[in-house]
């Protein structure tokens, strides 16, 4: 199938504007070429998603201006549609890599090299380095949440702020912040996660900060701890509500003054890491009833963000399905298409007390059952 191809263009002032080039360029290889100004090219995207169809590709010039958040934005838009960028340079290519556009292609334009970058097939997760985004890490959204999101996003990307991440669970607050990592000048250095939920209280410490030799019975040899392996890079501590209080002040401490100390260790160390916390608790609740101290609060709410529950933004729900089924149908070896309206409904009607992440299981399943190539009313089992 030939597919189709926004071309987004920095200005109407261009000599000759990119989309001729590429109308000429692509002749037959493609099945039509839209053009729209960059400013637009959201709302084209959007609006051909929300028309049933999709643009299959974006393609845009990586100018010195265009942000990696830019290029993500467009890309959830149009429902994690293909971004090509054309470079000029090596930070076109660099630019490429960290946003996660699925290809680049150099000036001067080839032809053939333009046909074949914009009719292949997405390479597979399997290839990618996993330091860099992977094209399913995009986030993916249609109303003025998502646009507010991005906003922000970028806002932030580029600083060492703070960020603190409120929602339930499973609406995205780890995607979230690993974007703000991709997207930020630390996108080379580690990601590092850290459930403070999810690790019993009394090794949490030793997690987190590390021991030195002695420091413990069991304390055969030095260990650093997950902060020090973030160093440049960007920790995130997931459900941090749940931080034990006497952790809680060493916390405060990394934060005032990027100093923390190992168990057993007489020196401070140094370390350069952007904290960026989750919790699906409500923190001010935590810390009238005492169980999260004040001013660990203040010093990680510098700068909140906060994601919807799925119900509240249905509209995502189609767009998020045919997201999953893209992702997901490489691994399964099935030619899985879409989804019937009919199936489409039921999901729609589901209020997801799990948020995302359950609906991204119900397609999944649904995906494992089904025997066509459209997922069906019967392949989709929701709870009563
Ligand atoms: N807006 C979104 N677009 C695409 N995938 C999403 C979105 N929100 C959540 N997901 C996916 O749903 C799953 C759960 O998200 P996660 O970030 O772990 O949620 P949380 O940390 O809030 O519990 C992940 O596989 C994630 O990639
Ligand atoms: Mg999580």
């Amino acid at each position: 199938m030939s597919p189709r191809v926004l071309v987004a263009d920095r200005s109407p002032v261009t000599s000759q504007p990119l989309r001729d080039q590429l109308a000429e360029l692509l002749g037959a290889a493609v099945a039509e070429v839209a053009w729209a100004p960059r400013e637009l090219a959201l709302d084209q995207l959007r609006a051909a998603v929300a028309a049933g169809r999709a643009f299959d590709v974006v393609v845009l010039d990586a100018d010195p201006g265009l942000t990696a958040v830019a290029v993500r934005e467009l890309a959830a838009a149009g429902g994690n549609v293909r971004v090509v960028l054309i470079a000029g340079g090596s930070d076109g290519i660099a630019l490429a890599a960290r946003c996660g556009a699925s290809d680049v292609v150099m000036r001067p334009l080839s032809a053939a090299e333009l046909a074949f970058r914009i009719a292949r097939e997405p390479a597979g997760d399997a290839r990618a380095d996993k330091r860099r985004p992977r094209k399913t890490d995009i986030i993916i959204g249609t109303g003025p949440w998502i646009k507010e999101l991005y906003d922000r996003i970028a806002m932030v990307a580029a600083t060492d702020v703070t960020v603190a991440i409120f929602g339930e669970s499973g609406t995205g607050k780890e995607l979230v912040a690993r974007t703000i990592h991709t997207s930020s000048p630390r996108h080379d250095a580690p990601f590092v996660v850290v459930n403070c939920a999810a690790i019993p209280e009394a090794l949490l410490e030793d997690e987190l900060f590390g021991h030195v030799r002695g420091a413990f019975t069991d304390a055969t040899r030095d260990r650093e701890g997950l902060l020090a392996a973030a160093d440049t890079g960007t920790l995130f501590l997931d459900e941090i509500g749940e931080m034990p209080p006497p952790l809680q002040g060493k916390l405060l401490r990394v934060l005032q003054s990027q100093e923390f100390r190992r168990i057993g260790d007489d020196q401070d160390r140094r370390v350069d890491v952007r904290i960026v916390t989750a919790t699906n608790r409500d923190l001010d609740q935590l810390v009238a009833r005492g169980s999260f101290r004040q001013d660990l609060y203040y010093r990680i709410n510098v700068f909140p963000m906060h994601i919807p529950p799925l119900r509240d933004r249905a509209e995502d729900i189609a767009l998020l399905v045919h997201h999953f089924i893209a992702k997901h149908r490489g691994r399964l070896g099935k030619s899985i298409e879409g989804i019937t309206p009919g199936a489409l409904r039921r999901f729609a009607s589901y209020d997801f007390p799990g948020n995302v992440r359950e609906l991204e299981n119900k397609v999944h399943q649904a995906m494992v059952v089904t025997e066509g190539p459209m997922l069906t009313e019967a392949d989709v089992v929701l709870p009563l």
